[in-house]
Parts: C-alpha cells; sequence; structure tokens
C-alpha cells in the first residue's frame, strides 16, 4: 500500500474522485476486514476533499450504528427510516440532499452542517451500511459526488 494519499490539488471534483478512486482500490485489495476499510476509506475522502464530516453507520438489527468516521462526534443510532441515513437504508437508494433545513425529519448531529448526500450500501441484496457525507456549505454534492461514492461504496 503506498504511504501517502496523492491529491491533485486544484482540480475539478470529477478530477479529484478519478486520482482517488485507484488509490482506493488499492488500498483495501488486500484487507478483507470490513471495519479497516471503513476507515480508510472515511480518512482518504476527508483528506481529498475536506468534507466537513464523512462517516458509515452499519445496519446492527433494526438500527444503524455509528461506524468509522472522521469529523466531528456524531449521533450513534438511527432508526429504519428515520433521517436521511434511515431513508437511504429504507429506500435503498442514494439521497442527496442540498439544504438540511428543507428535509422533513433531517437528524441534526451538527447544526454545521448543510448539505449531505447518503448511499448504501448493499451486499447480496440487503443494506449492510450507509456511507453519509456532511457538508458545511449548501449544494455541495450532486450526481457527480452520488456516481463516484456509488462507485467507491462497492469496493467494501
Ligand atoms: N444527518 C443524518 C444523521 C447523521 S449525521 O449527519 C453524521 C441523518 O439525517 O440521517
Amino acid at each position: 500500500m503506498a504511504e501517502e494519499l496523492i491529491i491533485s490539488k486544484g482540480s475539478s471534483k470529477e478530477e479529484l474522485y478519478k486520482t482517488l478512486y485507484p488509490q482506493l482500490e488499492s488500498l483495501v485489495e488486500n484487507e478483507d476486514d470490513l471495519i479497516a476499510n471503513m476507515a480508510n476509506i472515511t480518512s482518504a475522502l476527508k483528506e481529498t476533499f475536506d468534507f466537513f464530516w464523512v462517516g458509515f453507520y452499519r445496519v446492527v438489527g433494526d438500527r444503524l450504528v455509528l461506524g468509522p468516521f472522521q469529523g466531528p462526534i456524531a449521533c450513534t443510532n438511527i432508526a429504519f427510516g428515520k433521517g436521511v441515513c434511515g431513508k437511504s437504508w429504507k429506500e435503498e437508494k442514494t439521497i442527496i440532499v442540498p439544504d438540511v433545513d428543507k428535509f422533513p425529519g433531517h437528524i441534526a448531529c451538527s447544526s454545521m452542517s448543510r448539505s449531505e448526500i447518503v448511499v448504501p450500501i448493499l451486499k447480496e441484496n440487503k443494506v449492510i451500511a450507509v456511507l453519509d457525507v456532511d457538508s458545511d456549505k449548501l449544494y455541495s454534492f450532486d450526481e457527480t459526488d452520488a456516481y463516484y461514492l456509488e462507485k467507491i461504496s462497492l469496493l467494501l
């Protein structure tokens, strides 16, 4: 594994994802442990994009439980269907929230969070976790983030 993450500073969002993806591929290819891989993915995403918060919630029984993350402390439990994360789990689809104040039922782990994207992670057709990324700016996420974060989540 490379010791240092290569970040093409000053590049477009797409270029940043394109530089990051193969590095993530090699980071996870020799490791089977889900938590270890989630941990490195959150670190690499945070370093590359300086997102406010990046983390995983794992499905444990009937709730989502906080997993590896980078950023401020966060809520530890989210019920099925609740908040953006619970909704992404229930609907098994990526949800982009341009303005968290306009999302009914949004769970505010931090009042600094302004926009958010949540990607479900499926194994054998079942959601096993979600990847949640928060920004302290409005309208931070779009289809490019959805495309690459979904692709990244398939590495797990
Ligand atoms: N905002 C999320 C909760 C998790 S935190 O953002 C880290 C939600 O509404 O599900």
